[in-house]
């Protein structure tokens, strides 16, 4: 008898960690700063909720972080789909333990007690959209999700992958400054993608393994704004005009070329979904206290009179602790940065002032 009750206890609890009730995810957000909700048997890892998880980008997002063993905690939070995720991934035998959270009224206990929060939420572009075509629907989206983090996790390292980018960041950063709680190292616009592209087009030229080189991408993520610094990639190398001009519109254009692709199902998911991870993994490792995690993101910036950019940045346990100079730049990126200087300008302005009218 003792036995099938406590069976009975166990599949219980199971049961209600993965598909927990109104009443029963309030306890368990009550515990979830609790050491006992790490993975069983598994080292001290960090919290980490994903929004937007049952998108194109969402899904391998999810389980990838799921495989990520710095991670102890997966929230999946979306407005729909987000319980059959969550009961997919959580079948994988790594260490993270899942939850899932479905629509608006569990967001709160999606976002409480978590460290690093990745934002995939919001509608991707079809063929002959920009990325600033979708501002009308992702900039509420944006709003609403980070309201809910001022109020829930306002020490959490946001990573923001909803476009347009260049203006949800700003978005973001009036919320939190509207709610008193906005940290500029804790907010990161994820401009990885652009990098992994350059990195791939630029070994191609090259002849060399994608792995081996290093291109730094500075700016911001659409169209010209963005700037790969061609004249500093490692190792060094030298290009001709032609390849300068063929790898810097490929770079910028690289979105382009996937939705193009994908022809009306959507933009850039898996490639996207993996330079997510790498982010979200330097994040965690400069939350843990490595030396020298540095990789481009778009942030609050000093370095050019913009109020925000993007450059390499040096993440600690605070956030992007470090903002680095763009060093030495050919005329040809001279050029380029102001034409992205222009076109951000208005970006930035547009996500600003969506929240301050
Ligand atoms: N930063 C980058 O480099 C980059 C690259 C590719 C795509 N993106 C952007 O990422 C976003 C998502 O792209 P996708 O292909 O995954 O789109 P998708 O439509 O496949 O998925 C989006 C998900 O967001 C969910 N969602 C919508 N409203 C929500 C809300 N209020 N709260 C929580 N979830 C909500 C949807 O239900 C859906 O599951 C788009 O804005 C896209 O433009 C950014």
């Amino acid at each position: 008898m003792e036995h099938s009750s406590e069976a009975h206890h166990r599949i219980a609890r199971i049961s209600a960690h993965l598909y927990p009730s109104k009443s029963q995810m309030m306890d368990e957000s009550c515990k979830l700063s609790r050491a006992d909700c790490r993975a069983k048997g598994g080292a001290p890892g960090f919290k980490v909720a994903i929004l937007g998880a049952a998108g194109g980008i969402g899904q391998p997002l999810a389980m990838l972080m799921k495989m990520n063993p710095l991670v102890s905690v997966l929230h999946l939070y979306d407005v729909v789909n987000a319980p059959g995720v969550t009961a997919d991934i959580s079948h994988m035998d790594t260490g993270a333990v899942v939850r899932g959270f479905l629509g608006q009224a569990q967001l709160e206990n999606a976002l409480t007690g978590m460290d690093l929060v990745i934002i995939p939420a919001g509608v991707p572009r079809k063929p002959g959209m920009t990325r600033d075509d979708l501002f009308k629907i992702n900039a509420g989206i944006v709003k609403t999700l980070c309201e809910g983090i001022a109020k829930c996790c306002p020490n959490a390292i946001v990573n923001l992958i909803s476009n347009p980018v260049n203006s949800t960041v700003p978005i973001a950063a009036e919320v939190f400054k509207k709610a008193g709680t906005y940290d500029p190292k804790k907010l990161l616009g994820v401009t990885m993608l652009d990098v992994v592209r350059a990195n791939t087009f630029v070994a191609e030229v090259l002849g060399l393994d994608p792995r081996e080189v290093d291109v730094p991408v500075v700016g911001g993520h659409a169209g010209v704004t963005i700037l790969p610094l061609l004249s500093q990639v490692k190792p060094p190398c030298h290009f001709t005009q032609q390849e300068t001009e063929y790898l810097t519109d490929r770079i910028q254009n690289g979105g382009t070329e996937v939705v193009e692709a994908k022809a009306g199902a959507g933009s850039a998911t898996l490639s996207m979904a993996y330079a997510a991870v790498k982010f979200a993994d330097a994040c965690l490792r400069g939350l843990r206290g490595d030396a020298a995690v540095i990789e481009c993101a778009f942030v609050a910036s000093q370095v050019t009179e913009l109020p925000y950019f993007a450059s390499k940045v040096r993440l600690g346990r605070s956030g992007a602790e470090e903002v680095f100079q763009l060093g030495p730049l050919n005329e040809f990126e001279r050029d380029g940065l102001e034409k992205a200087k222009k076109e951000l300008a208005g970006s930035i302005e547009k996500g600003a002032s969506f929240i301050r009218k």
